[in-house]
């Protein structure tokens, strides 16, 4: 853990103020505690894809231990809100279902700075996300746990581009493959896992149809954003795949962005 880094104690649970809490909110909550928590296998992963070079597996170790401590303020905050939620048999039925491939000994993103870009874009996805969380959400508690929860993301994405431009150096990857790899990663985010969660985390006794709570889950966590975290998340987007951030191109992919998820939420029907 960083110096300096917040802990669970830390949080002012005492002010939590169950009036202030938005049922709408605590289902992608719930869904966001399960994914944090999943960050130890990730670190696993990232173990095995970056054989040899010590001081980044040691970043990622400590890096995980700041994603499990988020599923943790995270599940106890809907713990609070929710006493009937069932942290640890959501989880459960959340990794009984989803698995990444932690015996890759190399990257999925067919490099090491590939890998790195896709972390970038993750942590860019997460520090915008629980930005515009913690701005939606009336509860105070919630609102001081995604604030120190978003700082952290930012700090990891930093964490990830700064080894991401060493690797970028010694393997030459190039724009165009970073620009592919961050697109690719984007993409997936309307993949399995969040949905997965989301269904994990609030599906009760139903049957997973991925169609169905993929709907659900956009539904709702698209519906938090505002143009600006599109455009914040933009601008990272394109420094990490090393083009302008702040060039007319990233404002009309921001613009377009914001248009095509106020589009889905449109389209979808929620569960
Ligand atoms: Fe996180
Ligand atoms: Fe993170």
């Amino acid at each position: 853990m960083a110096a300096g880094h917040w802990c669970l104690e830390d949080v002012s649970w005492d002010s939590f103020r169950g009036d202030k809490v938005d049922p709408e909110l605590l289902k992608v909550i719930k869904a966001a505690s399960l994914v944090e928590f999943n960050g130890a296998d990730y670190a696993t992963y990232l173990c095995n894809v970056f054989q040899g070079d010590e001081e980044f597996q040691a970043a990622a170790r400590a890096w995980a231990e700041e994603e499990v401590q988020h599923g943790q303020a995270l599940a106890r905050w809907a713990e609070l809100a929710d006493p009937g939620f069932d942290f640890k048999a959501c989880f459960k039925r959340f990794t009984d279902g989803y698995r990444i491939p932690l015996e890759a000994r190399s990257s999925v993103r067919g490099s090491r700075s590939g890998e790195l870009v896709a972390r970038c874009i993750v942590e860019v996805g997460t520090s915008s996300y629980y930005t515009a969380l913690g701005e939606a959400a009336d509860e105070p508690v919630l609102k001081e746990i995604c604030r120190n929860i978003a700082a952290d993301e930012l700090r990891h994405y930093k964490l990830f581009y700064r080894h991401m431009k060493r690797y970028q150096q010694r393997e030459g990857v190039g724009r165009l493959r970073r620009s592919l790899v961050a697109l690719g990663r984007i993409g997936e985010s309307e993949d399995d896992e969040l949905a997965y969660a989301y269904y994990a985390a609030n599906g009760g006794g139903e049957v997973y149809e991925r169609k169905r709570w993929s709907k659900a889950y956009m539904y709702r966590a698209y519906g938090y954003y505002r143009p600006k975290h599109v455009q914040r998340a933009v601008s990272m987007a394109f420094k990490a795949a090393g083009l302008k951030p702040q060039g007319r191109l990233a404002r009309a992919v921001a613009s377009l962005s914001y248009r095509f998820m106020r589009w889905r939420i449109r389209a979808v029907q929620p569960v």
